[in-house]
């Protein structure tokens, strides 16, 4: 399916942002649409280059577009090697293109009962690949995202429906989660200033 509204299949990542503003001034949104209106854009580096910033100790977030207030659009970057906590999505839609590498991503069972500690449980792993798109909710699980290569950064691009600021990550031997607060990066291809986070 191609975007219905102006723009059939995004050339670029400017022309993908506008057909997501197209698609979201709908009040329902329509989970397939946008996956696949997302694995049509052939990803181009000339796009994201301005986006793709990487740190030596962890993953980063990079605004792209905050999507006139119903969704946010983040290029994530991840060095060789780095991946994220097991968490969940705050009742929000999350979907994720890879843009460049691969990543793995490994879903989890919620936890049964807050109070037992317990190892979480795997529900499934499968490897995104570039242009490949994949997409969560909480309903689905909880996951953990990684670049496994050692010797290959990788990039994706992930838009979640409502923005949020925090979610939970969740320590895998126990099944215990403790809240954290989504940060950036960068906002709009500029550093975003530093700012203790005051825990
Ligand atoms: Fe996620």
């Amino acid at each position: 399916m191609s975007c219905k509204r102006s723009i059939k299949v995004p050339q670029s990542l400017e022309q993908l942002v506008q057909c997501l503003h197209e698609i979201f001034e709908d009040d329902e949104i329509n989970v397939d649409e946008v996956r696949e209106i997302m694995a049509s854009y052939v990803s181009k580096e000339q796009d994201w280059r301005k986006y793709a910033n990487y740190d030596p100790y962890r993953f980063t977030r990079n605004l792209v577009d905050e999507g006139n207030g119903k969704f946010n659009l983040i290029v994530l970057c991840w060095g060789e090697g780095q991946g994220s906590s097991i968490h969940d999505h705050t009742d929000s839609h999350c979907f994720l293109k890879v843009l460049d590498g691969k990543l793995k991503e490994t879903l989890y069972h919620w936890p049964t009962d807050s109070q037992e500690e317990k190892p979480l449980e795997v529900k499934s792993t499968t490897f995104v690949q570039r242009d490949d798109v994949t997409y969560i909710n909480d309903s689905i699980g909880l996951h953990r995202m990684e670049n496994t290569s050692h010797s290959d950064t990788a990039c994706s691009l992930h838009l979640y429906c409502p923005p949020f600021d925090m979610c939970n990550s969740f320590d895998q031997r126990t099944g215990h989660k403790q809240a954290c607060k989504v940060t950036f990066w960068s906002k709009y291809g500029t550093r975003t200033p530093f700012k203790p986070s005051g825990n």
